[in-house]
């Protein structure tokens, strides 16, 4: 089935495009560089999301960088009351919105709290309980693989029926990598699915993730948003269930015995194959490529 993605608006004032009613994306003009663990340092698009609850206050999922005319834009909509981090990777510039809104809550993910002790932060959202503040407005759910490797929160914006994923999915544009990046974002499946490292992350916690995956069919998602994507959103149930089928393919339950090998091949890979030649790749890609063509080493 085609996969009708909404592109990204050309001409862009501040970054802020309306998905649907009372939710936004900011989209970033520049490029987040990350070095996930023992791969090449990728340049990531990246977005934030802008929901407007009931009482004209504004939750901003994934702070990007707060520029002049975001803020305008921003203030134009509501007055910013909560600061939420999804996942323990997506909070380079709360410190920067904290300052910019202090009265705002700064909601923490699973494994923020330790990682970043120079903010204060007013709670960590790693439950699946409702939070009171925007109960029947906006669902949540986590994500967790339980081990601290990687935890996600997945939010739903009930009005709009909107879907928001942060790095449990991601899509890549691969033109703007070098080949070597192209290659390993490949075979980290770094393209409408769930990257591998976050997969093996998830080895020995699969069933907990089914029953978050289920939850969020549940919803009936209208709308589906990514934290990297060259694309704006997803449109339509029917568009977004089968994205989320093929993306989450990786977690179809299997028999029993098919699973344990499964897992002790996934695990067996982790160590033997895929870590090893990931550190050659970071040594050539990161140190020796850069010297090789004069450019000084990496960002
Ligand atoms: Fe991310």
């Amino acid at each position: 089935m085609t996969q009708n993605f909404r592109p990204i608006p050309s001409e862009l004032k501040s970054g802020l495009i309306e998905v649907a009613s009372n939710i936004w994306t900011i989209e970033a003009k520049d490029y987040v560089h990350y070095r996930p663990p023992m791969q090449p340092r990728y340049p990531y698009t990246h977005r934030s999301v802008v929901i407007r609850l009931n009482d004209n206050s504004l939750l901003i999922l994934s702070p990007i960088q707060l520029t002049p005319d975001i803020r305008t834009e921003i203030n134009a909509l509501g007055v910013v009351k909560y600061l939420v981090s999804p996942n323990h990777l997506h909070h380079l510039y709360m410190g920067d919105w904290q300052q910019a809104y202090p009265k705002a809550k700064l909601y923490a993910s699973p494994r923020l709290v330790p990682k970043r002790k120079d903010l204060t932060f007013d709670k960590t959202l790693s439950t699946d309980t409702f939070e009171p503040e925007w109960i029947d407005q906006i669902e949540q759910c986590v994500f967790g693989s339980g081990n601290g490797w990687f935890d996600e929160i997945v939010f739903f914006h009930c009005e709009s029926h909107t879907v928001v994923f942060t790095d449990m999915i991601m899509d890549f544009e691969p033109t703007i990598f070098s080949p070597i990046s192209r290659m390993t974002t490949r075979w980290n499946q770094m393209y409408k699915n769930t990257p591998f490292g976050v997969q093996l992350a998830h080895t020995f916690d699969r069933v907990s993730l089914r029953d978050s995956l289920k939850t969020v069919r549940t919803w009936k998602p209208k709308h589906l948003i990514v934290a990297h994507s060259p694309w704006l959103c997803l449109d339509e149930e029917e568009q977004v269930a089968n994205f989320l089928d093929s993306a989450f393919n990786w977690l179809e339950p299997q028999p029993f015995i098919v699973e344990a090998i499964m897992t002790a091949t996934r695990f067996s890979m982790l160590l033997f194959i895929v870590l090893p030649i990931h550190a050659l790749i970071v040594l050539i890609a990161d140190l020796i490529y850069p010297r090789l063509m004069g450019q000084g080493g990496s960002k």
